[in-house]
């Protein structure tokens, strides 16, 4: 490239940024200005020829068209498997030192879905017997009482209800509260790992560049609690397969939880109604105050 090229390439580039310098409110310039020196450098890295810029157009549009009012969000799955949601994430929940880890929020959160008593069972399909239990506690040790953790997880058919038409409604999902002393119980089946959804412009993109499309199991929760920020997190199975290569690259290391076989004709089978063996998992949250 000569260097008269060059410098009417980047002589655009300034033209553009300055058509928004009149922008009146400050924060849409900022991000209008940045959004065109950041997209005229990928596309100057790149040089797209007509055909691939026309490409990239239709897998946008295409990307668009998949999705849909209730369940199918294929820009945030797009921006999860590029990694951006997590970064917004993280930019977002600087948190304090011993609070626990936030991740994705992920497509699949239904609001509304049925408050439990504490150890309910939320698994209306079958599964390997679980038991999620422990303590909500603020940052400087104190429990958390009348905590809401919303939670949901798929059946193990790796399908949500909701997405899953042939799932019972609430099936695994609802709303738990901690206690006075901030202990809460789930009772559920085991997660398991699956798919995020790939027949669409998302999957494609993954196909191509080689790239599964599996999440490790994992269990969602959302915690709220008056005076206090809200957390949106998952809890991991230790030693899935996926853990080191999450589609959406959600794992944080403090998130991982060892689920232990415990046997029935226990005292805490008894206390939770397991009649058969079941996985333990004990994990307790930290929330930090929210800022006055
Ligand atoms: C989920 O964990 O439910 C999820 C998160 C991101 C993309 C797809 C699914
Ligand atoms: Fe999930």
């Amino acid at each position: 490239m000569t260097t008269d090229n060059r410098n009417a390439e980047s002589a655009l580039t300034e033209q553009v940024v300055a058509a928004f310098a009149d922008t009146p409110d400050p924060r849409l310039r900022q991000v209008m200005q940045s959004l065109v020196r950041h997209l005229h450098a990928f596309v100057a890295d790149v040089e797209p020829d007509e055909a691939e810029w026309l490409a990239a157009i239709r897998y946008l549009t295409q990307t668009g068209q998949m999705c849909d009012d209730v369940v199918r969000q294929e820009f945030i799955l797009l921006s999860d498997t590029l990694g951006v949601s997590m970064l917004v994430d993280a930019i977002n929940h600087r948190k304090p030192g011993n609070a626990t880890a936030s991740t994705v929020f992920g497509p699949f959160y239904m609001a509304g879905m049925p408050d439990r008593a504490p150890g309910e069972d939320m698994a209306l399909t079958p599964g390997l017997p679980a038991l999620v239990h422990g303590y909500v506690r603020d940052t400087d040790g104190r429990p958390v009482a009348g905590a809401v953790l919303d939670v949901w997880q798929t059946a193990a058919n790796g399908m949500y209800s909701g997405q899953d038409k042939q799932q019972p409604h609430g099936n695994l999902r609802g709303r738990y509260r901690s206690d006075d002393s901030g202990y809460y119980a789930i009772r559920t089946i085991l997660p398991v790992s699956y798919p995020i959804p790939d027949d669409g412009p998302v999957g494609r993109m993954m196909a191509a560049t080689g790239r599964h499309v599996y999440r490790p199991a994992h269990l969602h929760f959302m915690i709220e609690a008056p005076g206090y920020r809200t957390l949106v997190t998952h809890v991991f199975n230790a030693g899935d397969p996926y853990l080191a290569s999450d589609a959406v690259f959600g794992v944080k290391p403090a998130l991982v939880l060892a689920y232990s076989p415990r046997a029935s004709g226990t005292p805490l089978a008894a206390r939770f109604g397991f009649g058969t063996d079941f996985h333990e998992g004990a994990y307790d949250f930290v929330l930090p105050r929210a800022p006055e």
